[in-house]
């Protein structure tokens, strides 16, 4: 098994001697589109500085989403759930990250891009337990603290008002923020957003919180969505990039102008409870041409319980509530005969030969989505492992969501249309 490289691993690795030469990381962001990186690229400065090899990787994005799955499930239980207790060491770093100017003059960070969060977080100077690229509010004209009769520290969840700035902690993953909420330009490609509200970050523990900030695409009051309303209008898309292929950068697109008229569009739901998440209605999932049998409710949206099914950008690897992955995983075993099925990790469905695996299409409410297979395996660089890169939902959080992930979005642009409410789904090959 060690012998085993994941070809995303060796890809990444054969070129991080090359970092700063490619040309393509210094590419300025046009209008109001930005290149999304995976934390893996070339451009990346959060890729891992060893190479791992493919058991290593695999298990390690599978320790990432145990925690994302966490945070998820603390939202939809709307109370912290008990840390997971993680033996390994997990990357200190997002999935996909975007480049934006904070501050006047500009700073750049390299911030995550999450959007089933409301969260803008930038960690800035003298931030305890933060890494090393910190926005220095000092060098900027533009930077303000709210204090705590600002009607934004309102929206904060309960904040403590010691001194005289409005200051918050809060919980994401596995690691805690503190921050003090405050104001300055941002500038996202070229457009400039000033009296942007974010939380400072002033301490950070755990290893969750991504290094150079976080942008949240969630629909809550101080998103950033909420935020630019005359700017972009609550509309987005991004299209993730497949983190095999050499020259992987992606794009998030902000605003109503020059999203795709050809593509399929789905009802978003909205759940009151939990503005930021984006729950689509998922009807049915199809193995080959089999709708495979799965009871309603695993399905089902439910806004009291928070059930359903969300488009998430930050979990890697999809996970269905256990009937419903049962159904699947079965349906996917019977029709690849005569092979010995293995585990790798939490992926209970591998083989060690190689198969000719059925399509996969996800059911939702007016539009079909059918996976192609880079979307549904994942395979060792030899070609010696191949896996159904889902999962079943993890037993020790409250398991009533079935998470569209990352891997199964990657090389479709995702537009999210809230004025309308619907969710867009359109093949497109971003890499
Ligand atoms: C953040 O808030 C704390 C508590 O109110 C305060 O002591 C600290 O000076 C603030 N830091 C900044 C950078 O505003
Ligand atoms: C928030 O976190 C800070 C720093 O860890 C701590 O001193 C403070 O007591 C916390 N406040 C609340 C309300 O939990
Ligand atoms: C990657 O991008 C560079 C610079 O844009 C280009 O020269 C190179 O051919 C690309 N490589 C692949 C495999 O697409
Ligand atoms: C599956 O495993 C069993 C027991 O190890 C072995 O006898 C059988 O030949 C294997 N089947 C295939 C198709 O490899
Ligand atoms: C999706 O597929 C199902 C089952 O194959 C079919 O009945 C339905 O008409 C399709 N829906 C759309 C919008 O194509």
């Amino acid at each position: 098994m060690k012998i085993l490289l994941f070809s995303v691993a060796i890809l990444c690795f054969s070129l991080s001697q090359g970092l700063n030469q490619n040309p393509k990381c210094e590419i300025q962001d046009q209008g109001s589109t930005l290149q999304v990186f995976h934390i893996y690229s070339p451009c990346s400065p959060f890729r891992p500085s060893k190479p791992l090899s493919w058991e290593e990787s695999v298990l390690q994005m599978q320790t990432k989403d145990q925690a994302r799955l966490q945070y998820l499930s603390s939202l939809v239980a709307k109370k912290s759930v008990v840390p997971i207790a993680s033996g390994r060491q997990i990357i200190q770093s997002p999935t996909y990250i975007i480049k934006a100017e904070i501050g006047t003059p500009p700073q750049t960070m390299l911030t995550a891009m999450d959007n089933s969060n409301d969260a803008a977080w930038i960690p800035c100077t003298g931030c305890v337990g933060c890494s090393s690229t910190v926005f220095d509010i000092a060098r900027s004209t533009t930077f303000k603290p709210l204090g705590c009769q600002s009607p934004e520290c309102k929206q904060v969840p309960n904040p403590t008002c010691g001194g005289a700035s409005c200051s918050f902690n809060v919980t994401y993953g596995s690691s805690t923020i503190a921050a003090n909420l405050s104001q300055d330009t941002i500038t996202l490609a070229t457009d400039p957003v000033p009296g942007y509200t974010f939380g400072c970050i002033q301490k950070a523990t755990g290893s969750s919180v991504p290094p150079q900030g976080l942008i949240g695409l969630g629909r809550g009051p101080l998103s950033l969505l909420s935020q630019t309303q005359s700017l972009y209008q609550s509309t987005f898309s991004y299209c993730l990039p497949n983190f095999r292929s050499v020259n992987f950068s992606g794009s998030l697109r902000l605003g109503p102008i020059g999203q795709p008229m050809r593509i399929k569009f789905t009802p978003l739901l909205k759940n009151p409870r939990r503005p930021s998440l984006y729950y689509v209605n998922l009807v049915g999932i199809r193995v080959g041409r089999k709708i495979v049998d799965i009871p309603p409710a695993a399905l089902g949206f439910d806004a009291t319980t928070g059930a359903g099914t969300i488009i998430d950008s930050g979990t890697v690897f999809t996970r269905l509530v256990a009937p419903a992955y049962t159904a699947v995983r079965d349906e996917f075993r019977r029709r690849i005969k005569n092979a010995n099925v293995t585990s790798l990790g939490g992926f209970d469905t591998c083989y060690s030969v190689p198969i000719v695996a059925p399509t996969l299409t996800f059911l939702f409410a007016g539009m079909n989505v059918t996976l192609p297979p880079d979307n549904l395996l994942i395979h060792s660089t030899a070609g010696s492992i191949t896996c159904l890169a889902m999962a079943s939902a993890p037993e020790n959080v409250n398991s009533v969501l079935n998470v569209i992930a990352n891997m199964q979005q990657q090389n479709h642009r995702i537009l999210f249309d809230v004025p309308n409410s619907r969710l867009g789904v359109a093949r497109e090959l971003c890499t």
